[in-house]
Formats: structure tokens, C-alpha cells, sequence
């Protein structure tokens, strides 16, 4: 069948889950009509979409830590250190990489290896083998709502689980859960499986249960201008929408510079709603989500924690509603519980005594604010040409044609032609265009942008440049310097 941006018919979506859920045999243990009496029976503090709801009305700032291991009596006990010790506000469970690579079997092996060794051997929880009953108890445990996060282009028999177990957040998308994450799934069959995603939680909502979706923002989390994460989140969220999400989260992954970090956060919240209420879907709510620092961090634990502070300075004044908060161990790999209490108690701190300060309106932000929104409306609007109206098979052939192109992504479904600099103050600029369809005057903007820094470094833009970026934050500053 053909890829289309459009509500997939009931015997469709029932042919396909009668196909997924015969993946592995914890599938059997799907049973919607007791999953839905489960939800029903959650108090509104526990369920994602309300209590972000209420967050939004508030003006408050959400927490929520990364944080998954492979036994369970072991994740629900550092679940309940993340949200007694360090106060989080969302828990989350973040799934190990065989099951992201649809590796049962593997993760199973995991498991057992992991309670012979006494300690986690995945760099998550297995979900898929853990099953309904026992997912379940996670939830159970939990006070505050649980997100699954992941990293699955095809995340179909692992929605239909935690669903089922009583999630009410479950991150991903067609794109950003395929093209930072795979090298060889195409776009097409990634797309396909997240619209079954969405319509299992359009299924939900047509019961009253309201599952938020995030879509995953910061992509490659390696210079990401703002507009291509905008693009790629506003398309997910439109495709969702369609599929029957009720609730949608849109992300972005800090970037450093403050200015463009701030005009990035205030566009995406109304750009997104503009293009949901644009496309008929006024009734889906939308929050915004920030990741501090997505890329290569300092190993010592002090300099880590200066950029953490960093983002969450930026999260407390771009105004967002959730912050996903990193932690002193980023350079060394899976954080201790600990670390992750660190982490969250730094990033509150800096976010309450920010509480009653704003950043004023200045002509540098509302200059760098137009910049994005136009960038986003250029690369959008070509993206719907491409599809002749259609998104969804716009998005496959923009990717084809590097109309959407993602910075440093591994997936031979981007054509990776695009390469991005730090300007002279650390904001992120394209130096390489590739065949982004962006007008002369947004490309003019770019090129004065890096050529000035060029020039104050004096040295010619180029690869080495980037390079130098790329590890600029891990050495102790923003904007990379030649050695
Ligand atoms: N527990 C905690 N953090 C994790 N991350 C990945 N897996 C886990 C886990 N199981 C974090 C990485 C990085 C981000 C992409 O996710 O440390 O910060």
C-alpha cells in the first residue's frame, strides 16, 4: 500500500496489530480492555497529558531524568530514588538497544546474564520481554506519570506493550527514531510503524485516554540548526495528529548560544500550533520539551555540571514546559542514580531562581526568532510540494532529495550534505547548504554569519572548523578554537 498522510481504516490497523503483537510472546499479554480499565483508574497526577496540562496553566518547569536497567525490582527502586531523592517530576524508562533493534532474544540473554552478574549488563529496561504484567508494576510504583524513551524506528510491539502495562508517554517518531538512530531501515517502513504508534493512541483517546506523544528533537544532537529539528517535529506531530494523538510534545535540544536557544523554544511552541491549528487538528494539546546539552560533555564532574546549570538557565528563560535533565556522569556513560539526583537538584535550583526574571525583548531576539520561522516555512513548504500535498510522502522524498537533511546522521536514508558551524557567538549556522531549499537571503545570512567569525579567528570556514565545534563544549567552551 501506498504511504499516505491519512487515518488508517480499522481492519488496517487491526491486521497490523494482530502481526505485531505475534513478535515475541509477551505480545499475547496484550489486553486492551483491561489496559483500559487500568488508565481509567490512574489519578490525574500520574497521567502525562494532565498533569502537563496543569503544568502549562501554572507556568511550571518540569524534570524528568533519563534512566533504565536491565532488572526490574532494580529500575523501580531507581525510579523511586529519581522522584523521592530527586524530586522528578516525570520518571521516565528508557529502553536498552537490542529491544530498540527489535533483538528479543538478545535482550533476553541480557537478562539472564545480568542476575547472574548482579548488576545491569543493558543500557536499559527490556520492556518487550518483560511483558504487560510486569511493566505494569512500574507504573504501579511510580507517583508521578512514566514516559518510555527509546531510540525504535520500529517501536510497534514495544507501544502496545507499555501502553497496555499503563504508560501515558511514549517518545519517538517516523524520522527521529529512524534517521539518528538506524543506518539501513527505510524511511518508509519507519514512517509506517509510527503511524501505527499513532493510531493505537488514537485508539486510547477514542476511550478517553489521552496518551502524550514526544517527538525526539534534538535528532543527531550534534549542531542541529533549530529549523531542521522545528521541520522534522512539526511533520511528526502533523502525523501524528492525523493518526489521532491527542496530546503531542514537541523537542529541542539546546544548542548553547542563549539567543538562539530562546528564540528556538518561543518558535517551536507557536509554530507547531499554528501548523496543527492550520491542518484541522485545533483540539490536539502541545507542550515543548528541552534537552540540555545533547552532545560530547567534559568528563570532570564540576565542568559537567556548569553545563547542565547552562541549560537550565536556558530552559528557564526560552519558557518551556519540560526539561530532560543530564547528568555529571554525560562523558562517562550510564549515570549512577546518584548522579541523576545531582543532575535534577542542580537544574531546579538554577530554574527556581530564575523563576521571577524574563529576558527582555530585544532586536537580536526577534531577529534571530524571524530566521527561524522563515526557515521553517521554506523547508515545509517544499516538503509539501514534493508530497503534491501529501506529508507523509513528502517526507520520504525530501529525505531522497536532501530537501530535509539531518547534520551527522548515520542513516543512508539522509544524504548528509549539510554541515553546520558555530558562529562568533556559539549560535548554530549552516556552513554547508546541501540541498536544503532555503531562499538567497537566508543563505546570505548564514554565509556573513561564519565569515565574520572567520574572519575574527582569522581563518578560512571549512571542516576543521566544525570539527573544533563539535568538540568545543567537552574542552571547556562554546565556540571551537583552532589548537
Ligand atoms: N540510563 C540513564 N541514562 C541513559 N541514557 C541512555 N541510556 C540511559 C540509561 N539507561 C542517556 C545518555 C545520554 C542520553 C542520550 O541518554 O547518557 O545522556
Amino acid at each position: 500500500m501506498l504511504l499516505e498522510n491519512r487515518r488508517w481504516s480499522p481492519p488496517q490497523l487491526e491486521e497490523a496489530r494482530r502481526q505485531a503483537l505475534a513478535g515475541w510472546p509477551t505480545g499475547a499479554g496484550v489486553d486492551l480492555q483491561d489496559a483500559y480499565a487500568f488508565h481509567h483508574s490512574l489519578p490525574p497526577e500520574r497521567v502525562a497529558h494532565r498533569k502537563l496540562q496543569a503544568g502549562a496553566a501554572a507556568g511550571r518547569i518540569f524534570l524528568q531524568p533519563r534512566a533504565g536497567v536491565a532488572l526490574l525490582a532494580e529500575h523501580i527502586e531507581l525510579l523511586s530514588t529519581l522522584e523521592t531523592r530527586g524530586c522528578a517530576d516525570f520518571l521516565p524508562t528508557t529502553i536498552d538497544s537490542y529491544t530498540r533493534q527489535n533483538r528479543y532474544s538478545e535482550a533476553d540473554r541480557g537478562i539472564e546474564e545480568s542476575k547472574a552478574a548482579g548488576r545491569s549488563l543493558l543500557n536499559g529496561l527490556p520492556a518487550v520481554n518483560y511483558g504487560v504484567g510486569n511493566c505494569r508494576r512500574i507504573v504501579e510504583a511510580a507517583g508521578v506519570p512514566v514516559q518510555v524513551r527509546h531510540g525504535t524506528p520500529d517501536a510497534r510491539l514495544l507501544a502496545e506493550i507499555a501502553l497496555a502495562a499503563g504508560f501515558t508517554d511514549f517518545e519517538g517518531g517516523g524520522i527521529s527514531y529512524n534517521i539518528p538512530y538506524a543506518k539501513d531501515v527505510p524511511l518508509e517502513h519507519s514512517l509506517r510503524c509510527w503511524q501505527y504508534v499513532d493510531r493505537l493512541c488514537g485508539l486510547y483517546a477514542e476511550q478517553g485516554i489521552v496518551i502524550n506523544r514526544e517527538m525526539f528533537g534534538p535528532l543527531t544532537g550534534t549542531l542541529v540548526p533549530p529549523a531542521i529539528s522545528h521541520a522534522v517535529g512539526i511533520i511528526e506531530a502533523l502525523l501524528a495528529a492525523e493518526q489521532g494523538v491527542r496530546s503531542i510534545a514537541l523537542g529541542y535540544g539546546q544548542g548553547g548560544n542563549l539567543v538562539q536557544d530562546v528564540a528556538a523554544l518561543r518558535t517551536l511552541s507557536d509554530l507547531g500550533r499554528s501548523y496543527l491549528d492550520r491542518s484541522g487538528y485545533q483540539d490536539v494539546q502541545l507542550t515543548t520539551v528541552f534537552h540540555q546539552w545533547m552532545g560530547g560533555f567534559p568528563q570532570d564532574e564540576s565542568r559537567a555540571q556548569g553545563v547542565i546549570a547552562w541549560g537550565a538557565a536556558t530552559a528557564a528563560l526560552g519558557g518551556v514546559n519540560k526539561v530532560i535533565v543530564k547528568t555529571p556522569h554525560e562523558a562517562l556513560g550510564i549515570p549512577t542514580a546518584e548522579a541523576n539526583v545531582v543532575g535534577l537538584l542542580c537544574t531546579r535550583q538554577v530554574i527556581m531562581m530564575l523563576a521571577e526574571q524574563s529576558l527582555p525583548e530585544t532586536p537580536g531576539l526577534q531577529a534571530e526568532e524571524a530566521i527561524i520561522r522563515q526557515e521553517v516555512r521554506e523547508i515545509f513548504d517544499r516538503v509539501l510540494e514534493l508530497g503534491e500535498g501529501d506529508l507523509a510522502a513528502g517526507v520520504v522524498r525530501s529525505f531522497a532529495a536532501g530537501v530535509l537533511d539531518v547534520p551527522f546522521a548515520p542513516s543512508r536514508c539522509a544524504k548528509g550534505s549539510i554541515l553546520p558551524a558555530r558562529d562568533r557567538d556559539g549560535a548554530i549556522r549552516l556552513l554547508n547548504f546541501g540541498d536544503l531549499p532555503l531562499s538567497r537571503e537566508i543563505r546570505e545570512f548564514h554565509r556573513q554569519k561564519i565569515e565574520e567569525r572567520g574572519r575574527a579567528e582569522k581563518r578560512e570556514p571549512g571542516f576543521r572548523m566544525v570539527i573544533d565545534d563539535i568538540y568545543a563544549i567537552s574542552k571547556g567552551m562554546l565556540v571551537g578554537k583552532r589548537k
